[in-house]
């Protein structure tokens, strides 16, 4: 079990030893010596924190009140060497997990940390279950009413467009001099209605139900494939575009939608990531699981987004549609994997990729 893991202490010697046996543990640690800097470390990272009660600037309950508004689904030990009824029972009103007096044993601070990962855990994987739940439910309703109303639509979108090449024609049988000011708004009018007609068959094939072909694929041919097809679009954006996509990873899946999957998750990248930003690509095997990271230097999913940026039609873009993370989080759900979202490397969001990986054939 890893868990990610803040020391908030600024006493250095005491943080090197603990760093030490929680790395050897195989945490992922980071130190911090004060409220600051503890905020900024946190965000959208921390799993556990552990706080000393009196810090440079400010004391521990404070701050594990603010980290667990900022972080809902993680949990705060406080330490102290100077324990009171009143800082216990300030540190139960701010909802810490538990209450150690320092120097503590370290069986017992590691006892104490593993009921917390566990229950941090158990809590992160109720909330990505019922998130799922949301996500699917919202679709399959999303689904029949835009298929619904995109056929409705459709019709009289045709019929426009057929009068409207009537009228076109007539005006071509005008005078020269008379036909330029006409032709031009009917030109403009055909682009809209080309437009719709792009929008809807967007929606269209959102409603209609996912048909995978399965067959063993190499995810890093179709990884390969992506990188050469949307390199240009990097350049164009001046976007630093890197990958390092290791090891042939063979799957049982559809590889015109994995595609698909891949070329959302980079284009949105290009979108978060700024000017001369940066945007990876990785590809890491764990046991029967491969995943594929996409990291950007963008500013992130805030917090308060997370929950909704794979809804159906929520977008921050005023060009957006706001399909692609729903339907990249459908085709990876078919494929029996997870699609998840996190502070990544670069600074930015880090979208996850888990796949399982086929069963070798013989
Ligand atoms: N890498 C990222 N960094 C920051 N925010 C992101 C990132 N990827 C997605 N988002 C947020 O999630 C929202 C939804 O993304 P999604 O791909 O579903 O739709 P979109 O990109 O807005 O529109 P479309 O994909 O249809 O062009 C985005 O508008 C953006 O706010
Ligand atoms: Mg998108």
């Amino acid at each position: 079990m890893s868990a990610r893991l803040l020391l908030v202490e600024d006493n250095d010697a005491y943080v090197e030893n603990l760093k030490e046996i929680f790395t050897d543990l195989g945490h992922e640690v980071r130190t911090v010596g004060s409220c600051a800097a503890a905020r900024e470390a946190a965000r959208d990272w921390v799993q556990v924190a552990l706080v000393d009660l009196k810090l440079p600037d400010g004391d521990g309950t404070s701050l594990a009140r603010e980290l667990k508004e900022e972080n809902p689904d993680s949990e705060v030990i406080l330490l102290t060497g100077h324990a009171s009824m009143e800082s216990a029972a300030a540190s139960v009103r701010a909802g810490v997990w538990a209450y150690l007096m320092k120097p503590c044993a370290v069986p017992d601070l590691l006892a104490t940390l593993d009921k917390a990962v566990r229950h941090v855990e158990a809590q992160q994987e109720k909330r990505e279950l019922a998130r799922r739940a949301q996500v699917a439910e919202k679709l399959a309703t999303v689904g029949t009413l835009t298929a619904g109303l995109s056929h409705e639509i459709r019709n009289p979108l045709n019929a426009a467009a057929l009068q409207l090449s009537v009228l076109e024609r007539r005006v071509r049988k005008l005078e020269p001099g008379v036909q330029g000011p006409l032709l031009d708004p009917l030109t403009l009018v055909r682009d809209e209605i080309r437009r719709l007609e792009h929008i809807l068959q967007d929606f269209l094939q959102f409603a209609r139900p996912l048909h995978l072909t399965i067959r063993q694929v190499d995810l890093r041919l179709v990884l390969e494939k992506v990188l050469a097809f949307i390199s240009t679009d990097a350049e164009r954006r001046r976007v630093h575009l890197t990958a390092s996509i290791g090891h042939p990873a063979l799957i049982a899946g559809d590889a015109d939608q994995l595609r698909q999957v891949f070329m959302n998750l980079l284009l949105n990248a290009f979108d978060a990531a700024p000017e001369q930003g940066e945007v990876r690509l990785t590809t890491e095997t764990d046991g029967d699981v491969v995943e594929v990271h996409v990291d950007d230097s963008g500013p992130g999913v805030p917090s308060e987004q997370l929950q909704r940026i794979f809804e159906p039609f929520f977008t921050t873009k005023s060009k957006g549609s706001g399909l692609g993370l729903p339907i990249t989080h459908a085709i990876v759900s078919q494929h029996g994997g997870t699609l998840t979202v996190s502070r990544g490397p670069l600074g930015g969001a880090r979208f996850t990729v888990s796949l399982p990986r086929a069963k070798s054939p013989q």
